[in-house]
């Protein structure tokens, strides 16, 4: 476990190592596409964690989201800035995931994809608080959970058994099963989710 992994000096320093890091699909996952494309998820407010250089933030943006991503690198966010500059919606903030507390309660949806398998494991039940916490009354989470089954990380591995442990005491699950969407080196290890605070 890299001992600096809660500070953005960590993350910042990947930015930097490898300017686009391997995480970074260069496109919107596909997985977010088919759920938007298929009319699962209605527009409205919806807050992006972990948003790195933005592909997701602003597809939702596209589709009449309302977004405000956010991620603790700020090289990752002057990449997601400099590749997003003039969507309309779409807002980068640089704020630690576990600090959004100004942001209590004004969102629809968060929308979760590679930020929950990059905290600190120790902290999960911490993050779906926060997480719980930035949700209007009725708000949901959506998105993918990385269960890739090998040991270590970052990515940490997330089991479905996990995701139900971790969130079934503030969520309502309703949708917790392999994508069929995800990219080829990804196939079998994310897990759509859709989970309806309670
Ligand atoms: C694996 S990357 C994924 C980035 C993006 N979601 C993607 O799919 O390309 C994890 C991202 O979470 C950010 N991150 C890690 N810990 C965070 C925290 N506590 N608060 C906000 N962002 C965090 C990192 O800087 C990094 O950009």
């Amino acid at each position: 476990m890299p001992t600096n992994i809660n500070k953005a000096a960590y993350w910042d320093q990947i930015y930097r190592d490898e300017m686009t890091p391997g995480w970074d699909l260069g496109a919107p996952a596909p997985p977010l596409k088919h759920a938007l494309d298929q009319g699962l998820i209605e527009p409205g407010r919806v807050a992006v964690p972990g948003c790195g250089f933005g592909h997701d933030a602003r597809l939702l943006a596209e589709r009449g989201f309302k977004v405000d991503a956010f991620d603790i690198s700020k090289r990752a966010l002057a990449g997601a800035r400099k590749r997003h500059r003039g969507v309309k919606n779409l807002k980068f903030t640089k704020a630690d995931a576990f600090k959004l507390s100004r942001f209590s309660g004004k969102f629809d949806y968060v929308y979760e994809y590679t930020c929950f398998c990059a905290i600190e494991p120790r902290r999960r039940e911490e993050y779906a608080r926060a997480v719980h916490a930035l949700l209007k009354s009725g708000g949901r989470l959506f998105g993918c959970f990385y269960n890739h089954g090998r040991e270590g990380g970052p990515p940490f591995d997330v089991t479905k058994s996990e995701v139900r442990r971790i969130f079934a005491p503030l969520f309502k699950i309703k949708k917790l099963a392999v994508s069929r969407h995800s990219i080829e080196r990804r196939k079998g290890a994310e897990l759509w989710a859709e989970l309806a605070r309670l």
